[in-house]
Parts: structure tokens; C-alpha cells; sequence
């Protein structure tokens, strides 16, 4: 959610925190704040809405401090106001502080503060830390103390970042449930919530973990456990490139994503697969594939983009494996004690790796003794670490907030991971071949569609001023459809719903008239027939029907009003191909209602708050 940088060094780290800022505003846009110390005081610039008008503002300033603070809010407590973005203050001005998470019992440690005489200027969770660490120092305890003392009386989450004017030499730093790194520099140092804010000056990093406290110096760091125990903390080469997260020419990041996926896919699917023996070869969870192979249930956990891919992994599952595959809303799974067996293996799907959601499911699957498997883009996140093993998607860095390339990368894990144990179990080497076959073909055939950007462009045009849309497909395609749905709302703010195209006559069917425009996602498969069926169905309600449709389809256009026509694949993977359309035509309908795709308003790339 919020973004969080900072620096200790000996240049002026206001630019290096407005940069890292820049970077991490896909995590929340609603403020934007720095905290620095100079001639011995603490200082804070901080404003309503972007970065841009926050470096506005800075730039009319003339400071130049060598420590500093910056924050990009996604607000949960308090509306998005000058006054409710971070840094907060404590009372005498000589702490400022910034947050990312949410502080569970903030009212009552507000109350009793308040009792000892602290006054609160804002309306968030964050300033009652601000107040509760000052209580500890009043009492002459130093910061590095007394913010452990301070978080032991805190329930909830929290990544942080602390300064002190009295203790000028050093950054304070704190997780628990919101990623924080340290990266490590020449002589200076820097803090991150996501080691995009500070791959321009550093590939060396130390992940921070949940209950660990850090003291960073322009030389050193010191860790240590919220109880005060020592840590040795490991530092991690990165290999994530400034190039990977810049534009790179495109008008947008969503646009570059989208048109990134046939070599994200590739990637996805990069030194995995093995034609000869008609199977993949998949490294995360080689040395458990006897285990997995033999679970007596799946149960696959994510949120949104994530939980659609799930669903076509359900469908992949029980085609090829014939094991029950469940799938659950992580937010609910965590707190609905699930049944969980010995021999159940859980999946977490997860682009960010640190979706609060999808973690705290994690760690109750645990802590229930499943077998836990991560599927996460974000290389080193927090999923990925706590998972017993998994399988990286390998898709690069996703910034635009609607999720594209993840998503189709996703599919081709889970379409690997069914390959893999298919062959274990019972699919014959001749099957397994022509799947790898068909895997090989699917970057060139996302070329294909992606050359339909244009005529899909011309057919958006007709549906910017669009109130409603449906979504509706059959089998392998009715997670897309719900995909496509969660696209349009997102970016665009028109309100749509993906359904099973057969359970539309139940009460969707209600909603159609001239004004609905309908999407049918239509390949040429064992569902055909029957969603030309409900194709016919809409058409005599006088709906708007846009049809993704195969190349040699002939017939769809004599009932549809727009045919996109893609190229065709095995129904495992035609997921991977229809979404694309629909990526494109929700991003032309925003784009031509002169919204900002990168950043949809209220939401964040990644929601490390419940
Ligand atoms: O990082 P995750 O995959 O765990 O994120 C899950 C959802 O928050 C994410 O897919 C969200 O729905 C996207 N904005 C969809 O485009």
C-alpha cells in the first residue's frame, strides 16, 4: 500500500527520496510527504495528492539534507488531506515518522496518551506511534529502544520509518506484516518498502522481517528483535534492472506490460520445459513433486487478479490430474478455520508476495501443517520466503496497478505445474510432447493478438460512455470473463460483471437492452455450441455484443455486433490468449475516457493492509 524511502549518507537526499518516491507511487497516491533533519531539527514538506506537486513544493525550499524520510500514502484512517499525510510529528517537533500498515488498537493507545496530555492533529492510526515512542524518550531512553518498548504495546501492522534530531546519525526502522528493505550503499544507506525505490543506487539488500527493529547508519545497520535479541541479518544480490521498471517509450506502464507478454511468458516458461520427455522441469518444487503428486486435495488461495488465475488453475487440476482443487478468497480463508488436511497442498498466488491477505492465509495453512506452495512474481517477497517451496513466474516488475503480464504468467506456472504432475501421474509422454508444443507456440500467438491493438482500439471507442458491461464465458473462459470484468471496473470505473455464460439466464438476463454491451469470450471449443446459445439469447434482447472469437471462426459475426478473432490453442492455455483482448479493450476504454491507467483512483498495487 503506502511507500516508504529513505537515506543516510553525505549527499543531499532529497532528490534520492523524490525519485524513490516516484517509484513506489504505484503503492498508493492519495499524499506524498518527506521528514529530514538539518541544522539539528526536523523538518516535513507534505502535501494532498502526488509526488509531482510534493517536489513542487520541496523545490521552492531550499533545503539540503544528508538524512531524510519520504512517504506516498494509500489512505486507511483519516481522508487523504495535507494533514493526514506522513510524516507525522510527535509534540515537540524532534521525531518524525512514516507508516505503511494499520494500527489495530490505535483508539485505546490514543485514549491513554491523551490522558498523559499528548494533543493529536490528525485523524490517522500513525501519530498515536509518533506520541508513543516520545513517551518512552521523555523517560531518557534512546530511539532504537524505545521503539521496540513503544511496538510491543502495538497490535497490527506496520512498516517504519523513524528520525530523531537528538540521535541525528542514524534512521530507525520496523516490521511487522508491510515489507521493508535496507539497502546497502558506499558509505551511505538507504530504506525502502520495495526494492524498486532503490535499485538506481544499490543491488545489495537485507530484507527486514516481521518483528525486527533496525538501527541504519550511513556505514552499518544494527538488527535486532523486538524482544532485544541480536539478528545476523543475511544481505541479497538483486538483480532487478532500472530498465525493467521504466516506461521504456510507451505512454504507459499498463500499455508496456500488456505489450510486454509474449516475452514475459516466455520467461515464465524460459529453461523449463523438455520436449523429449514431454514435461517441465520446475526447480522450486522438484524435490517434492512425490508429495505434491500424491496430495489428496489442492487448495488454491489469492486475491483478485491472482484468485482468477487460481480458478483456471482449478479447471487445469481437475482436467488433468483428477485431484478436488478448491478455491478460496484469502481473506475469508484465514478466518474461517478451514479444514485442513496433512496431505492437502495449498497454493498462494501472488504478483507483490506481501498481499496481507494471501500471508496471513499462509501462515494459518501453516501453522495447520498443510504443505505450502507460493507462486509469486516479486522475487525475495514475503510470500515466497515463508512458503516451503514454490515457483517464481518470472514475469519482471508489474507497476501498473491492473495486473496484465502477472496474470498471464501465472497461467503458464500453473499450466506447468499441471504438466509436471500430470506426467508424474498419468498422462502418456505423446500428450505430454504435444503440450510442450503447444506452450512453444503461445509467445508468437500473444504477437498475433497484440497486432489487434488498433482494431480493438476503433472498438472501444464505442463503449467510453458505457454505464454497465457483462462479461460472460463458459469453462476455462469464465474466470476470464471475470478477469476482463475486474479489468474494465478498475481502470475505467463502469461498472461489470464477469458470469458463467449459462447462468446469466438467471438473473443477469434482466439487466439487457440496447444500452448493455455484452462481452463473450467464444474460442472454438467443447463449450461452443452451447455459448452460441446464449449469444443468440442476448442478441434478441438487443445487447451490444463484442465477441472474442477464433480466427476460423465464420459464423460468430453473423450474430455479433464486433469480432475480435484470435489465434487458437489447447483449452488449457486459450485463457493465456483470450484475456489479452480484454486487457486492450479496458485500456483503450479508460485511455479514451482520459483516465489515469497507471494509477486508478483509490486503489494500490499492492494491499499489505486487511
Ligand atoms: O500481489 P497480489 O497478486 O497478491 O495482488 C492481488 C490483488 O490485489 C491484485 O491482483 C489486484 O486485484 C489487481 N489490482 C488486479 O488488477
Amino acid at each position: 500500500m503506502c511507500g516508504i524511502v529513505g537515506y543516510i549518507g553525505s549527499k543531499n537526499c532529497i532528490p534520492v527520496i523524490l525519485e524513490g518516491l516516484k517509484r513506489l507511487e504505484y503503492r498508493g497516491y492519495d499524499s506524498a510527504g518527506i521528514g529530514f533533519i538539518q541544522n539539528g531539527s526536523c523538518n516535513v514538506i507534505k502535501n494532498k495528492g502526488k509526488v509531482s506537486l510534493l517536489e513542487k513544493k520541496i523545490y521552492e525550499s531550499s533545503y539540503s539534507p544528508t538524512i531524510g524520510l519520504g512517504h506516498t500514502r494509500w489512505a486507511t484512517h483519516g481522508e487523504p488531506n495535507e494533514i493526514n499525510a506522513h510524516p507525522h510529528y510527535n509534540t515537540d517537533r524532534s521525531l518524525v515518522l512514516i507508516h505503511n500498515g494499520i494500527i489495530e488498537n490505535y483508539q485505546t493507545l490514543k485514549i491513554s496518551l491523551q490522558k498523559q496530555g499528548y494533543k493529536f492533529v490528525s485523524q490517522t492510526d500513525t501519530e498515536v506511534l509518533a506520541h508513543l515512542i516520545d513517551s518512552f524518550l521523555k523517560k531518557g531512553i534512546n530511539l532504537f529502544k524505545s521503539v521496540r518498548l513503544a511496538l510491543a504495546e502495538v497490535d497490527g501492522t506496520y512498516g517504519l520509518a523513524i528520525l530523531y534530531d537528538k540521535e541525528p546519525e542514524k534512521l530507525v526502522v520496523a516490521r511487522k506484516g508491510s515489507p521493508l528493505v535496507i539497502g546497502i550503499g558506499e558509505g551511505e544507506n538507504y530504506v525502502a518498502s520495495d526494492v524498486s525505490a532503490l535499485i538506481a543506487h544499490t543491488s545489495r539488500v537485507v530484507y527486514i522481517e516481521d518483528g525486527e527493529v533496525a538501527e541504519v547508519y550511513s556505514d552499518r545497520f544494527v538488527a535486532k528483535t523486538i524482544l532485544d535479541e541480536d539478528i545476523v541479518k543475511e544481505v541479497h544480490q538483486v538483480t532487478m534492472t532500472l530498465e525493467e521498471i521504466d516506461r521504456g517509450g510507451y505512454e504507459t506502464f499498463m500499455l508496456k506490460e500488456i505489450m510486454e507478454q509474449p516475452e514475459s511468458v516466455l520467461n515464465s516458461m524460459r529453461g523449463r520445459l523438455i520436449y523429449e520427455d514431454g514435461t517441465a522441469k520446475l526447480g522450486g518444487i522438484d524435490h517434492l513433486l512425490d508429495r505434491i503428486s500424491k496430495t489428496k486435495r489442492f487448495i488454491i488461495t489469492a486475491c483478485g487478479t491472482s484468485w482468477h488465475a487460481g480458478l483456471v488453475g482449478e479447471y487445469m487440476f481437475e482436467q488433468f490430474l483428477r485431484i478436488p482443487t478448491e478455491v478460496e478468497y484469502a481473506s475469508e480463508f484465514r478466518y474461517r478455520n478451514p479444514i485442513i488436511q496433512p496431505d492437502d497442498t495449498i497454493l498462494f498466488i501472488s504478483q507483490s508476495g506481501e498481499t496481507a491477505d494471501s500471508l496471513a492465509a499462509l501462515r494459518e495453512a501453516k501453522r495447520k501443517g498443510a504443505l505450502v506452495l507460493g507462486i509469486c512474481n516479486v522475487v525475495g517477497s514475503s510470500i515466497a520466503r515463508e512458503s516451503e517451496a514454490g515457483v517464481y513466474i518470472h514475469a519482471g516488475p508489474e507497476i501498473g496497478v491492473a495486473s496484465t503480464k502477472a496474470f498471464t504468467s501465472q497461467l503458464v506456472v500453473l499450466a506447468l505445474i499441471t504438466l509436471v504432475l500430470a506426467r508424474k501421474r498419468d498422462m502418456s509422454l505423446v500428450d505430454g510432447r504435444s503440450i510442450v508444443n503447444e506452450f512453444l507456440k503461445i509467445p508468437e500467438k500473444i504477437k498475433r493478438i497484440l497486432e489487434l491493438n488498433r482494431d480493438i482500439e476503433k472498438v472501444a471507442e464505442n463503449f467510453k460512455d458505457s454505464k454497465n458491461f457483462l462479461y460472460l464465458g463458459r469453462g476455462y473462459n469464465f474466470p476470464v470473463a471475470l478477469e476482463g470484468a475486474l479489468k474494465l471496473k478498475e481502470i475505467s470505473y463502469i461498472h461489470a460483471e464477469g458470469y458463467p455464460a449459462a447462468e446469466m439466464k438467471h438473473g443477469p438476463i434482466a439487466l439487457v437492452d440496447e444500452n448493455m454491451p455484452v462481452v463473450f469470450i467464444a474460442p472454438k471449443d467443447s463449450t461452443y455450441e452451447k455459448i452460441i446459445s446464449n449469444v443468440e439469447e442476448i442478441k434478441a434482447r438487443k445487447g451490444k455484443i463484442i465477441a472474442i472469437a477464433s480466427e476460423q471462426d465464420e459464423h460468430i459475426g453473423n450474430l455479433a455486433d464486433y469480432v475480435i478473432k484470435i489465434p487458437d490453442t489447447i483449452r488449457m492455455l486459450m485463457p493465456i490468449l483470450t484475456v489479452i483482448p480484454l486487457q486492450l479493450l479496458a485500456y483503450h476504454i479508460a485511455m479514451k475516457k482520459g483516465l489515469n491507467v497507471d494509477q486508478p483512483r483509490n486503489l494500490a498495487k499492492s494491499v499489505t493492509v486487511e
